[in-house]
């Protein structure tokens, strides 16, 4: 993988005593699949499928099923005492309250979810959710006792216009509180234009940003465990392994690819074998 431009030193928080001894380890990559909108309940077989890869991976693997499939897919994994974890794909900022349809931190943790995704670009353009709505579910997510994965990403547009540093920055600054310090979470950095176009960023593009977040995250949260920094956008079973290779890339937030067994295994694999 590649070198993690911390050491990684946080506990990734995994149930199984004997899975935890190998992967407290630092620089564990973290593979995590997003099933946005797909998956009914044959989909759970999916995830028995990647069970055994996640086992011999050196990676942590992560699953972001779509709400309704969370519990179900959380108790199933129990059952078997697999080391995959399971998260929700947004949360609402609030406890509970007269939000018809809205899903709090705390129901996402109740269903079995140890982590969630805030940010997602989806959100934020396709739902035109700000950086404010951001931090604020990114302090849902901690009161609830949940790991957020906090996504970030320029379009092509900003690019183009010579932007993505602003972006980031700004992505950075706006929509991680304070309150992260000495907190388990990630950044995901996944560019707009990348994410189901088959396109991804040159290794140069791509190590540019993963030193601009880290540098950024160094510099404000000087205490406590340093996150990974994952990159998501069109990850696929081919590129995985570069991508994995690549200076301050510390695992692949993965949509499409996640859905089927045989391409997430490949991804899996191509973190690595647990010695
Ligand atoms: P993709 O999606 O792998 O299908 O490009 C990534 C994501 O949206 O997280």
């Amino acid at each position: 993988m590649g070198q993690c431009g911390y050491n990684l030193i946080h506990p990734i928080i995994i149930n199984n005593a004997k899975e935890t001894q190998h992967k407290l380890m630092s620089n564990i990559p973290i593979i995590a699949g997003n099933w946005k909108m797909h998956g009914l309940s044959d989909a759970l077989s999916t995830a028995l499928l990647i069970d055994e890869p996640a086992r011999l991976s050196l990676a942590k693997t992560v699953i972001f099923p779509p709400a309704t499939l969370l519990d179900r897919l959380s108790q199933t994994l129990k059952a078997i005492d697999s080391p995959i974890e399971v998260g929700g794909q947004n949360c609402r900022s609030e406890l509970s309250g007269a939000y018809t349809g809205g899903i709090s931190a705390e129901m996402l943790k109740d269903a079995g979810a140890t982590r969630v995704l805030v940010g997602h670009s989806e959100r934020r353009h396709g739902l035109k959710e700000a950086c404010e709505l951001v931090a604020k579910k990114t302090l849902g997510a901690l009161r609830a006792g949940l790991s957020p994965m906090i996504c970030i990403g320029e379009t092509l547009e900003e690019r183009e216009a010579g932007q993505t540093q602003a972006v980031l920055t700004r992505h950075l600054s706006d929509s991680l509180p304070d309150a992260l310090a000495g907190k388990d979470f990630q950044v995901a950095y996944e560019p707009v234009w990348a994410i189901g176009t088959g396109h991804i960023p040159t290794d140069s593009q791509i190590v540019e940003a993963m030193s601009l977040i880290r540098a950024n995250l160094k510099a404000r949260f000087k205490t406590g465990p340093m996150p990974h920094i994952l990159y998501g956008g069109s990850v696929k079973p081919d590129n995985a392994a570069q991508l994995l290779s690549l200076e301050g890339v510390d695992g692949l937030l993965v949509g499409g690819a996640s859905l089927l067994a045989k391409d997430f295994t490949k991804i899996i694999e191509a973190a690595g074998r647990d010695a």
